[in-house]
């Protein structure tokens, strides 16, 4: 039998990217070295303000054609101030990455990768310990991507109005829905859904309750799957209050989601933990799931070069992409495993490295020595 390979353009960015990708990189050369039945083949490509300095446009024709023909991309972080005011922004070039490829979930784990890091999180100790929650984003449709006018406020006699238009049909609740209730039932039992709306007052709110509900009770109640439904306002303060009434899947459509998903993301204790996927499909194995994944920070500017960046997040972001892009569950818990293993304290039977946004004085590219070297044992 021949053996599979797979291809994952590596997108590194701007800023800490490319060197937080390169640390990622390194975990899936290993996993391919290790493998018996597949291989990895991993390819670099221009994104963000990186393209935009070296042709012209953060996503160049070239770099579309690769992710094309891609299994799934590894994504650093784009943007700085060196772009920031131009009419030519690297963000472009990643909601133009989510619409071509329609990556209409965003999968966003707000979980502890070690216990021992729950000291770290700005929540009390006892309120933060077994949080354990995914946020599941609506990432193509809604009010950012919905027809927008812009305000005329330098014309004498204009009113002056802006407008967003928020827009959702059945179909697109139907398929987020599906998604949720997947990764929902990938536990044992299975996870419990949280949809959160603002059905009091929103139409779309309304429609996404009821076809919530309709698609769980038809497809997956036999299956175990609940669901209960909450106000976005409320859902909010519970976040930060009582996190862990939220466990399980929070599924929300798109602004809310990115409110909610940061606001989860920072209970962990630092941004550069925490890993997230983009996906065009249910990650079933059952047909191809083209999948961006990333960390959730931004490129951090201020300590790019320094060689000190947290690469955690971008790891687990590679976990995720050998989990629902290749199909790989065994590699992928071995890579979060390893992870757990090198940030897990002493007295825990861990290594106890940190780098510097966790207090300690690890650099990037020994954590990845480090995972590489537990990872090396688990494969
Ligand atoms: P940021 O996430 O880049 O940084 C916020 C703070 O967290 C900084 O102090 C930074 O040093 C620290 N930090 C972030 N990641 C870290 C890591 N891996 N290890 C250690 N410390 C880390 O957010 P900020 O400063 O608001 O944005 C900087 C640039 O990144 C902007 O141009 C922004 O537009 C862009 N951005 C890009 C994103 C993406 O590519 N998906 C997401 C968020 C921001
Ligand atoms: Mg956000």
């Amino acid at each position: 039998m021949s053996e599979k390979v797979y291809n994952v353009v590596v997108l590194p960015g701007d800023g800490i990217g490319p060197e937080v990708t390169g640390e990622a990189a390194r975990v899936l050369e290993l996993v391919s070295q290790k493998a018996k039945d597949f291989k990895i083949k991993l390819q670099s490509q221009l994104f963000g303000g990186a393209a935009i300095d070296a042709a012209g446009k953060p996503l160049p024709e070239e770099t579309i054609k690769a992710c094309e023909a891609a299994d799934a991309m590894l994504l650093g972080a784009v943007g700085g101030p060196k772009w920031g005011v131009g009419k030519v922004r690297p963000e472009q070039g990643l909601l133009a990455l989510r619409v071509h490829f329609d990556l209409y979930a965003n999968v966003r784990p707000a979980l502890f990768p070690s216990q021992s890091l729950v000291k770290h999180s700005p929540l009390k100790e006892d309120i933060a310990r077994g949080t354990d929650i995914i946020v599941v984003r609506e990432l193509v449709k809604g009010l950012y991507i919905g027809e927008r006018q812009e305000a005329d406020l330098d014309t004498p006699g204009s009113t002056g109005e802006a407008s967003d238009m928020m827009r959702y049909n059945k179909h697109d609740v139907e398929r987020i829905t599906r998604l949720a209730a997947y990764l929902a039932l990938q536990s044992k039992p299975p996870k419990k859904l949280h949809s959160i709306d603002k059905a009091n007052v929103l139409a779309c709110s309304r429609l996404w309750r009821r076809v919530v509900t309709e698609t769980v009770e038809r497809e997956f109640s036999s299956q175990g799957v609940e669901v209960d439904h909450q106000l976005v306002d409320s859902a909010a303060m519970v976040m930060v209050s009582n996190p862990k009434k939220l466990n399980g899947i929070v599924l929300t459509e798109n602004m809310f989601g990115d409110i909610l998903s940061d606001e989860s993301s920072v209970i962990p204790g630092s941004l550069g933990l925490l890993p997230s996927a983009s996906l065009a499909g249910l990650p079933d194995g059952k047909s191809a799931c083209k999948g961006l994944y990333e960390p959730i920070h931004g490129s951090a500017p201020d300590i790019a070069g320094q060689g000190i960046a947290n690469p955690i997040g971008t790891i687990l972001s590679a976990a995720l992409l050998l989990r629902y892009s290749l199909g790989r569950p065994n590699e992928a818990e071995a890579v979060e495993t390893a992870v757990r293993k090198v940030l897990d304290a002493q007295e825990d039977g861990g290594l106890g490295m940190r780098t510097k946004d966790l207090g300690g004085n690890a650099g990037s590219k020994e954590i990845g020595d480090k995972v590489l070297e537990v990872l090396e044992t688990l494969l």
